[in-house]
């Protein structure tokens, strides 16, 4: 049996209230923000999308995409499908735990998984990400944004005792087996994929990433960092 990564039949309703209690808007920042590269993409998949507010946004940005939406959730889901109403017609539910789905093979322009990699092991997060790989095409983009904890220092500390709160909370509210973050974003980078754009929030605690699928041969692009926890937005370009 498949460790649990959570339940949220429960929270559906009262989720974006404690997310907004919690961090204000700056969840809705780390999703949001680096939605622009998604403006293109035809075939886009969105992995564990919760009640539906990320996908509003991606149908308005984007009115040629055709949209897959799987969550574990029915009651997420059933609250995605009511907020986009007749947006509803470019997207095609799936109640399904992405471990087993079945997935179209290279058929993806982009994948978007937003605060969903944080609720598996490292083991299962890899496997995962291999898995969406087989399913986009070689050039797609990957949307991930999640909970990072930051290198070093006071912020690493405080990352630290934010995290162990929600792990635990989130463990009682869903059932959720998982007690720390897996290493996603080396996880997407071994698959191939290569950092384009990075946004911070909360001290480094919030990540916004896109990846770009490179092939083998293909110069590195670099990275464009920007913390946004500065008042001005502190934005620096770097190969890493
Ligand atoms: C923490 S919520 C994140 C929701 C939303 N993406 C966001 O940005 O807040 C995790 C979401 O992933 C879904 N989820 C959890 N485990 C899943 C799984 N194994 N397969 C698909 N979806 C899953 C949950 O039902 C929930 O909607």
């Amino acid at each position: 049996m498949k460790a649990s990564s959570g339940n949220y039949r429960r929270l559906a309703r009262v989720y974006r209230v404690l997310e907004y209690v919690a961090f204000g808007r700056d969840l809705e920042r780390a999703r949001f923000t680096l939605l622009p590269p998604l403006a293109a993409g035809e075939r886009i998949l969105i992995i564990g999308e919760g009640d539906g507010r990320f996908l509003q946004r991606l149908l308005q940005l984007n009115p040629r995409a055709r949209i897959d939406c799987i969550d574990l959730s029915p009651a997420m889901l059933a609250r995605a499908r009511a907020r986009i109403g007749a947006g509803a017609r470019r997207v095609r539910f799936q109640a399904g735990d992405i471990r087993t789905v079945e997935l179209a093979p290279a058929h993806y322009d982009a994948v978007v998984t937003c605060f969903l990699l944080d609720c598996f092991s490292a083991d299962d997060c890899a496997a995962i990400i291999a898995r969406l790989r087989t399913a986009l095409q070689s050039n797609a983009r990957w949307l991930w944004s999640d909970f990072a904890l930051p290198a070093a220092g006071f912020r690493r500390w405080r990352a630290r005792v934010w995290l162990a709160g929600l792990y635990t909370f989130f463990r009682w509210a869903t059932g959720l087996a998982v007690r720390e973050l897996p290493p996603a974003e080396k996880l997407i980078a071994a698959q191939g994929f290569e950092p384009v754009v990075a946004r911070t929030w909360q001290g480094g605690m919030l990540r916004s990433v896109i990846f770009q699928a490179t092939r083998a041969d293909s110069p590195r692009p670099g990275v464009l960092h920007c913390d946004d926890t500065m008042t001005k937005p502190r934005c620096s370009h770097q190969i890493e």
